[in-house]
């Protein structure tokens, strides 16, 4: 039997301050703790005509406003090998899982593939909407599928790699499918032996010198260069990177790089280069400056930090005239990497 609304714990005007990374004050009309898929089936059929929020790990996201509907914070547990030969395993990890975890989780048993993705923060049901990516290795790289559930029909549908159609940061759940369903598991191969060690990014490839390459001193490498870079989310709200890196075209590049000599940009494709963002924030002074209750981040100009009691709109309105500046100096469009609601 189905349970009615009333005997699920749902909670009213609930406070997200402590379940969003940036640490903003925003409140949900309704919330509630998703621990099994039985438990998520009910609730969204109990809850059909509410608008429906996921949340992971708050990790990616900027509340502006208060937030109507109903948010559900995805709590399911569970790591499993469900498959298994001499060279590859086959993990089954649940959506509510920490991210950071489980790869210390595959370091520690030896399981190569996503020892670069060390210390992203967030849940392992976030990890392939915007396909999370570091140091030359994507969430892509590793992925065979995901489970997720229909919101509307609570219907359970698979989708293996090619089908998430994942790109730089992002996805089909950020893109046609966006709001439309749950991821509540993934599937991943990892190596049990031959691992392939990217140290390809040059810091890593720095920071490593001569130890030897393991999966543990390159976790460790990342960790280190991350934490030297990037602000500690109990210490100071922040949501990562805010904007994603902006692809151009060759001829744009050209022309950017006559006028601005020391630009940072990447060739990724024929035709295609992948321009460093903090360097263009860099380049307009914004590193470190704070603006009220907000800044740009001293170590990492692609990060907007919370400097204690910030609303969202306030760093909404910082990124805003970081897009700005960055179009009327470069004729750049940023698009922001976190999700803005
Ligand atoms: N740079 C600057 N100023 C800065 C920082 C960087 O000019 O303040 C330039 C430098 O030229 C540097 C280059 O940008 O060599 C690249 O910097 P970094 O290695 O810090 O990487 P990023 O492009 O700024 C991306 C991801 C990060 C990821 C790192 C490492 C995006 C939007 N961000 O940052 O991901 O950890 O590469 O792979 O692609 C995240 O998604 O939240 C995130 C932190």
């Amino acid at each position: 039997m189905l349970n009615r609304n009333s005997d699920l714990d749902i909670k009213h005007n609930y406070s997200l301050e402590k379940l969003n990374t940036f640490g903003l004050d925003v409140a949900s009309e309704f919330f509630y703790i998703v621990k099994s898929l039985k438990d998520l089936r009910n609730v969204l059929l109990e809850n059909k005509r509410k608008k429906i929020t996921v949340l992971g790990g708050g990790s990616n996201i900027l509340f502006t406003k208060f937030l109507d509907g109903l948010c559900l914070k995805i709590d399911l547990k569970g790591i499993d090998i469900i498959e298994e030969n001499k060279n590859n395993v086959v993990i089954n990890v649940m959506a509510g899982e920490n991210w950071h975890d489980f790869v210390q989780w595959s370091v520690n048993n030896g399981f190569g593939g996503i020892e670069n993705l060390s210390l992203i923060p967030g849940l392992v049901g976030a990890a392939p909407i915007q396909n999370i990516g570091a140091y030359g290795v994507e969430l892509k790289d590793v992925f065979i599928s995901c489970n997720t559930v229909n919101i509307k029909d609570q219907t359970e549908k698979e989708f293996d790699e090619k089908s998430c159609l994942f790109g730089y940061r992002t996805s089909r759940f950020k893109t046609i499918d966006k709001n439309n369903y749950i991821i509540t598991s993934i599937k991943i191969r990892l190596t049990k032996e031959k691992h392939k060690y990217n140290i390809s990014y040059g810091p890593v490839k720095e920071e490593i010198g001569n130890r030897e390459l393991n999966l543990e001193s390159i976790s460790n490498t990342v960790i280190k260069i991350r934490k030297s870079k990037l602000p500690d989310t109990k210490l100071l709200g922040n949501c990562g990177s805010f904007f994603k890196n902006p692809v151009i075209n060759e001829s744009k590049y050209i022309e950017l790089k006559k006028k601005f000599p020391s630009i940072s940009a990447f060739k990724v494709q024929k035709n295609q280069y992948k321009v460093s963002a903090a360097w263009l924030i860099e380049f307009l002074k914004y590193k470190g400056k704070s603006i009220g209750n907000v800044g740009v981040y001293k170590n990492q100009a692609l990060v907007l930090v919370n400097l204690g009691g910030a609303t969202g709109k306030e760093v909404l309105s910082l990124a805003n005239k970081i897009t700005s500046a960055v179009y009327s100096t470069f004729k750049i469009n940023l698009q922001p990497e976190v999700e803005i609601l």
